[in-house]
């Protein structure tokens, strides 16, 4: 079996007005180079999924915007609301452009992908929770499909990422995500956005790997927001993840230059 093929776009944070910046960058253009380098790839991906903060506090026209960017690519997307998201105005924008946008669960090769909606409870600084009934969905996903491997897909980074100002707007209930996890040993990963900056971490049997930002980056080991300035780190940026039907996981950041 061909493995299955995903890139992962993550915090593009666009603004409702396309000429307004996001922490000083024209966040727009920094979508448009991570949209060119995808579709310049060959083989292209089998699928895109954008995890979270697509739009900042916009209206539909973001989610609109966005949309349109990827008809482009030949292949569905998939979306999860992020803190900075209006999940209602995501979902109707997903009503629109296709029902795949809003699917839960995505069945492929073997594998199962799981999307959550971590912006439950928010705290108002940027933290957010599975509710109640996204666990529940959770676990009987992972039951349902108990012969298929799993990756798991959210917004909030799961573990901390050793910044104390992150640290406090990770995912609050983590311990019952991890608890939810626990008795499945088909879970494989779990990737994540919110932290605009790459981590591959491990707990237990399952990978946790985060994902770069195609806006801005955060520095990472910091005691509050500090935006990347190394010249490399900084460039706009999305993940590719080859699934093999083993069950193994192949991954790299690939970053845009202009
Ligand atoms: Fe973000």
């Amino acid at each position: 079996m061909t493995p299955l093929v995903i890139a992962q776009v993550t915090d593009c944070h666009l603004q409702n007005d396309p000429d307004r910046d996001y922490q000083g960058f024209d966040v727009e253009r920094h979508l448009d180079r991570v949209i060119d380098d995808l579709l310049l790839q060959t083989p292209a991906a089998d699928m895109v999924i954008c995890s979270g903060d697509l739009v900042h506090h916009g209206g539909p026209e973001g989610y609109q915007r966005l949309s349109q960017r990827l008809a482009h690519l030949p292949v569905p997307s998939y979306w999860i609301p992020g803190n900075h998201d209006d999940a209602q105005l995501m979902l109707q924008a997903g009503h629109q452009h296709g029902s795949q946008l809003n699917q839960r669960t995505v069945v492929a090769k073997g594998w199962a992908i799981i999307l959550l909606d971590s912006t439950s409870d928010p705290d108002g600084q940027g933290g957010g929770s599975l509710s109640r009934s996204q666990l529940t969905f959770l676990e009987q996903q992972l039951q349902q499909y108990s012969t298929h491997h799993c990756l798991v897909v959210l917004h909030h980074n799961p573990l901390p990422v050793d910044s104390d100002w992150q640290d406090r707007i990770m995912l609050a209930n983590a311990d019952q995500f991890w608890a939810a996890l626990a008795p499945h040993q088909n879970v494989r990963a779990v990737i994540n956005g919110h932290v605009h900056q790459p981590w591959e971490l491990v707990r237990g049997d399952v990978r946790v790997i985060m994902t770069p930002a195609t806006s801005v980056q955060f520095k990472a080991g910091c005691q509050q927001l500090i935006l990347e300035d190394d010249p490399v780190l900084s460039l706009p940026a999305y993940r590719w993840l080859t699934l093999h039907g083993d069950g193994q996981i192949e991954t790299s950041v690939k970053r845009v230059a202009g």
